[in-house]
């Protein structure tokens, strides 16, 4: 191995496929798969790096180019529609509705009997005041004495006030402007001492936009790496939440209740799903999804309001990334995986590889990412990382029966890492040492090194405890 004092020597590889070690060959087809939009099924035992793949190709993908919006539909809300917008598409409709926003003004700029309607300007004495006060603070009467005669029409020619503005908040008129133009608008109440002017435009883009109502469903800066390991239907799928006051007066619109759904979330990007077979007759729909690259939202609780509610062809554009041990591949959906292997490749995965000086350093490198993944112990000595070596090995043949071999089975190595790291940290030490490893193995032997310990194998221990199962007769009772 090439010579170095301690890991903080080792300059780690920047992208996430690259640190993976040992999986060349699924890496390989990995990099083809995110180019061509492959799926995958990659197979192996836990902690051997299948949602590192997963993410190294999100990485590789092109940043999620498209948000999705769920929008009310006055004419039913119970079937809210989709929007998809791209990024200019976004700044546009941003734009319009701003549009359709009013401006500021401060209350002594504004029309003084507009200022007396809306409860900023004692009509009686003139003394602005908080429109929240009834009484003016000055002469004590009520501000709005005066405010609804007649001669205020009189003196601004023409005020209509609005239907809200009999609660005083807002009212309507037709105002001068400098230019001599005349010109329809709305002056609403808004802060203390700050009024909204609405002007012609924004009030016709309001009227365009009366009913008009949304929200984000999937924004457009999000993770390109979605993982939904054991997850539900309604985190997969999507949901429609509860509306506790039954969509009354009180109630949220149904559009306001759309969830999505991990393969919606995953729109443009990876959606990594492990233990594929454990997601049972959720197979089905995920495959559903894969075929129309839509999947319509329903509320999944009947018992729920949002049971009538349902978005239909919400896109879910993913590439799937499903995992799985080598025992329960076959319990995968058929259906789904030829899906898979249809238009994708099935990989299996590295559980150890050979000793060679080539791996010992790509071993040395993974203990130095995962030093730094963890930002809160320091590097490791060359004499540490040689006796997580021993570790390794002897893990490769505990488990694998694999010879001369290095374990790659590395979620629970980097344990190792960290505990022995703790213990530096503990006795204040700059850098794991060999002590700190071989201190930090004895205080996490696997179950399956301690059968081996008590039964020569574990497949050994396996028999004895069939075999014990098998010679006790309550057992099958
Ligand atoms: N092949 C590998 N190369 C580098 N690090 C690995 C590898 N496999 C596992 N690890 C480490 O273990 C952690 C868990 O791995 P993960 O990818 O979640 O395993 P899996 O999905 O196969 O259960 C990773 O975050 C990484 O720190
Ligand atoms: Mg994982």
């Amino acid at each position: 191995m090439r010579k170095f004092e301690s890991t903080k020597e080792l300059r780690i590889k920047k992208t996430p496929l690259e640190q993976v070690i040992g999986q060349e060959n699924a890496v390989e087809i990995a990099k083809i798969a995110a180019r061509q939009r492959r799926n995958l099924l990659l197979v192996g035992p836990p902690g051997i790096g299948k949602s590192m793949i997963g993410d190294g190709i999100a990485s590789l993908l092109p940043k999620p180019e498209h948000a999705l919006f769920v929008v009310n539909n006055p004419d039913n809300p119970q079937r809210p529609t989709v929007v998809v917008r791209n990024e200019k598409q976004i700044r546009a409709f941003e734009k319009k509705m701003a549009d359709a926003g009013g401006s500021l003004v401060r209350v002594e700029k504004a029309p003084r009997k507009v200022t007396e309607i809306l409860g900023y300007r004692c009509s009686n004495c003139g003394t602005l005041s908080s429109p929240n006060e009834e009484s003016c603070p000055q002469c004590g009467k009520d501000k709005f004495g005066s405010a609804s005669d007649a001669s205020i029409e009189d003196a601004l020619k023409k005020i209509i006030p609005s239907e809200i503005s009999t609660l005083r908040a807002s009212v309507e008129m037709t105002q001068s402007l400098p230019s001599g133009k005349k010109e329809r608008c709305v002056y609403q109440r808004h802060g203390e001492r700050t009024l909204l002017r609405f002007g012609e435009k924004a009030i016709k883009k309001q009227e365009e936009l009366e009913d008009y109502a949304e929200a984000v469903l999937v924004p457009l800066e999000r993770s390109p790496f979605v993982e939904a390991t054991g997850a539900s239907e309604t985190e997969i799928l999507g949901d429609v939440r509860h509306d506790p006051y039954g969509g009354g007066e009180y109630g949220v619109l149904p559009f306001e209740r759309v969830v999505p759904g991990a393969v919606h979330e995953s729109h443009e990007g990876v959606l990594f799903i492990d233990e594929i077979s454990h997601i049972r007759d959720l197979q089905r729909s995920l495959l559903t999804a894969m075929q129309k690259k839509t999947f319509s939202i329903v509320g999944k609780n009947p018992q729920s309001a949002g049971a009538s509610v349902k978005v239909i062809d919400v896109p879910c554009d993913f590439m799937l990334v499903a995992a799985s041990n080598i025992v329960q591949v076959e319990e995968i959906n058929p259906a789904l995986r030829s899906r898979i292997t249809g238009n994708g490749y099935e990989i299996l995965l590295n559980t150890f590889m050979p000793d060679t000086k080539e791996n010992r350093e790509k071993f040395a490198f993974f203990v130095a990412q995962e030093i730094r993944k963890d930002n809160s112990i320091p590097h490791a000595s060359s004499a540490a990382v040689d006796e997580l070596l021993k570790d390794a090995c002897k893990r490769a043949k505990v488990m694998e029966g694999a010879k001369k071999s290095i374990t790659l089975r590395l979620r629970s190595m980097g344990g190792i890492v960290r505990m022995a790291g703790d213990m530096a940290v503990a006795e204040d030490r700059k850098l794991i040492e060999r002590s700190d490893v071989k201190e930090a193995v004895k205080k996490s032997v696997s179950i399956e090194e301690q059968i081996v310990y008590r039964y020569g194998s574990v497949s050994n221990g396996l028999r004895s405890d069939f075999e014990k199962k098998l010679g006790d007769k309550n057992y099958f009772i």
